[in-house]
């Protein structure tokens, strides 16, 4: 019988990756921008986050893959199918970090993905479709706000020229940024078709460790509204302006985020709010501030909550502000909606995690995950591998090469029945 180029040989048993060459690639990415304290420090765009995107090329190439690189300076890196002209089946997450990051928030999906390369080679694997390792531009949104912005202009959710605009907080601008690094790419974003996306990802959170289990079969994302707030009082002399004559923009902002977690906790257990960036002009410890600007991070798992939960945000910053005669600027840069993945994509992580003698937990990602904005664009699911107290956005974060490993091998398996593969 002759070669069926769409036939699918199921491998007789499950693949497992290397977890040990996976573990030293994770190591030697976390040398780039190294924090004393045992973290990574590659803000989006910055001179660090170029050089882990050159190494991650480089390995890649060597890989076999071929690069490219789109407009918004995601990084596709292509190992070949039987059928050049399928579109791929693809996994990846982000190099990019927070400012006092974990070395596993999104590294791990992206190395894992390559080591799914690496191992399909070592197998002499030929998949039908392509293979893709996808690193996304500024996904945590901590040097320009919104986040996700690579995947999201992906995903015709953000208007490119608009994502381009955002500034840091230097008014660096994101596509003057990706110019400098050498990542702003000749490949339209978005004229990039992908078959089926999977993300594999540090679970973030507490779930798996608490049950003891080594896999997450992730469903969902929670839904998450982005707002920058500024307040705006009057400047004043901290040693002589009684306090019933103040206009302080400081105090206001301290009271809203107190409402605001108690809103958070009035939509529990799932409701969560977080003032993450504040700055107070004019920042001197004997005026009153004058000027307070801060970000606003609201998310809920139900559409109707979160909205809600703006309501509410509106109502503390009226109810703070208008007694004491602060003016309050409100603006909502960004609104994703909760997420359903798709039910083949999830099938196929369940299958690849029973065949590998795992009991996925069902989920819901509390993050926002660059899977979120792909699932409007190809069938989507993600995998959590577990982490250490749930620990994330934090230097101790921290992850067993043991769990990292399996959470890959259930990548490699769930790439492979939606690939079709035979060795
Ligand atoms: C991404 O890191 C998020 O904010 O969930
Ligand atoms: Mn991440
Ligand atoms: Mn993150």
């Amino acid at each position: 019988m002759s070669a069926d180029p769409a036939r699918s040989i199921p491998p007789a048993a499950p693949l497992t990756v290397d977890g040990k060459r996976l573990w030293k690639s994770l190591m030697t990415m976390a040398e780039i921008g190294a924090t004393e304290k045992g973290g990574s420090r590659r803000l989006a765009l910055s001179d660090l986050d170029r050089e882990g995107r050159d190494l991650f090329c480089a390995w890649a190439r060597h890989a076999g893959c071929t690069v490219s690189v789109d407009s918004m300076g995601n990084i596709f890196a292509r190992r070949p199918g039987r059928r050049p002209d399928a579109a791929p089946v693809a996994t990846g997450s982000h190099l990019d970090t927070q400012p006092t990051g974990g070395k596993f928030d999104g590294v791990y999906g992206v190395l894992a993905g390559l080591e799914v390369v690496r191992r399909l080679n070592e197998l002499e694997i030929e998949t039908a479709a392509p293979i893709e390792v996808v690193v996304w531009t500024n996904e945590e949104g901590a040097r320009f706000a919104p986040s996700m912005v690579g995947s999201g202009v992906f995903a015709g959710v953000y208007d490119q020229d608009w994502a381009y605009a955002r500034e840091d907080l230097d008014g660096l601008r994101l596509g003057d940024e990706l110019d400098r690094i050498g990542y702003r790419g000749a490949e339209r974003c978005g004229d990039h078709p992908i078959a089926a996306f999977f993300e594999a990802h540090i679970e973030q959170g507490p779930i798996l460790e608490a049950r003891q289990r080594t896999i997450g079969r992730v469903e969902g994302v929670q839904g998450m509204n982005w707002y920058d707030v500024t307040l705006t009082g009057a400047e004043s002399h901290a040693g002589t302006t009684p306090m019933d004559r103040r206009r302080d923009a400081y105090l206001a902002a301290a009271r809203v985020a107190d409402r605001l977690a108690a809103l958070a906790e009035a939509h529990g257990p799932h409701g969560v709010a977080t003032v993450g960036q504040v700055q107070v002009f004019p920042n001197s410890r004997n005026t009153v501030p004058g000027r307070v600007a801060f970000s606003v991070d609201l998310r809920h798992p139900e559409a109707e909550v979160l909205a809600a939960m703006e309501r509410g945000l509106h109502h503390a910053l009226e109810t703070v502000c208008e007694p004491v005669g602060i003016a309050r600027e409100v603006a909502r840069i960004s609104a994703e909606a909760p997420i359903r993945f798709d039910p083949d994509c999830i099938a196929a992580v369940d299958g690849a995690a029973r065949a590998l003698g795992y009991d996925p937990v069902p989920m819901v990602s509390g993050a926002g995950h660059d899977a979120g904005f792909l699932a409007a664009v190809a069938p989507t699911a993600m995998i959590f591998a577990p982490c250490a107290d749930g620990i994330s956005h934090n230097e101790d974060e921290s992850a067993e090469p043991e769990d990292l490993a399996a959470g890959a091998s259930v990548l490699l398996n769930a790439m492979l029945a939606r690939a079709g593969g035979s060795a």
